[in-house]
């Protein structure tokens, strides 16, 4: 009788898992293999509002979080998310720790050379921040001789390098940059346009303004191994549907306001 029980509660359970295995494959045709298997994630969290952590919450929150939370469960895969430091993303997904990174990751062909991109998920740039009484920078240019604190591995880290006369200081972490701003180590920070928006706005900075001019317009992917077209193919068509079905928007509006 007990025997009996158990039998169909691992029945129904078994029934249950393929059934949510079977409603996350996108295409209606989903290949078999994609079953259960986590998704593992890399981010650099330390990018808010895409990545980050608050302190009294063990979720890592943002867009880029609840984006690839969906990805997965479309794609009827648990999510789980590691945090390793931006340059070391593209080395754990190529030492294969990873099956994907999310991490405001800008599409360019240096990267492409060494991951494969998802459909572009948001559209970004790059401004500046500088100190509230800053009189000499108001564009770009305006950067010649001066120090710059950029973070490690990005694309603003490469931009800032192409302007001629620029002292760069590459930190690990944005927030370092804005740190050695407001302590007068540099003149200015490079950085991404909603993080720097976000970050005056939200976190209640003083003290330092954000520059209206932008030095590139980038688009974010979500980065997988060169030898994964199929899980490629995946992340886009789960991308499409969450695009369809309103999903996206949902998300979008939650962390920037409605879409203009
Ligand atoms: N979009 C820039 C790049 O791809 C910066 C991304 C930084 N992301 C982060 N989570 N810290 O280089």
């Amino acid at each position: 009788m007990k025997f009996k029980k158990i039998l169909a509660a691992v029945a129904a359970m078994s029934f249950a898992v393929a059934a949510l295995a079977g409603c996350g494959g996108g295409s209606g045709s989903s290949s078999s293999s994609s079953g259960a298997k986590t998704l593992k994630v890399a981010s650099s969290i330390d990018f808010a509002p895409f990545e980050f952590q608050e302190e009294s919450q063990k979720d890592y929150q943002g867009f880029d979080m609840d984006l690839i939370r969906a990805v997965g469960k479309e794609m009827g895969r648990e999510v789980e998310i590691q945090n390793i430091s931006f340059d070391g993303l593209i080395p754990a997904l190529q030492a294969k720790n990873v099956d994907v990174i999310i991490s405001g990751m800008t599409i360019n062909d240096e990267r492409k050379q060494s991951v494969l991109f998802s459909d572009p998920y948001y559209q970004s740039g790059l401004t500046m921040v500088v100190r509230d009484n800053e009189e000499s920078i108001k564009k770009f240019q305006d950067l010649k001789g001066k120090k710059v604190a950029v973070q490690i591995g990005t694309t603003s880290a490469a931009e800032v390098k192409k302007i001629e006369g620029v002292e760069v200081k590459e930190l690990n972490t944005p927030a370092d940059c804005f740190m050695e701003l407001k302590a007068g180590g540099v003149d200015a920070v490079v950085n991404d346009r909603p993080v720097n928006d976000y970050y005056i706005q939200k976190s209640g900075a003083t003290g330092v303004k954000a520059l209206e001019e932008k030095l590139t317009a980038e688009d974010y992917g979500i980065a997988m191994g060169k030898d994964n077209a199929e899980l490629q193919k995946q992340v886009n068509e789960a991308l499409k549907k969450l695009h369809e079905n309103g999903e996206y928007d949902k998300i979008f509006a939650k962390w920037f306001g409605e879409k203009k």
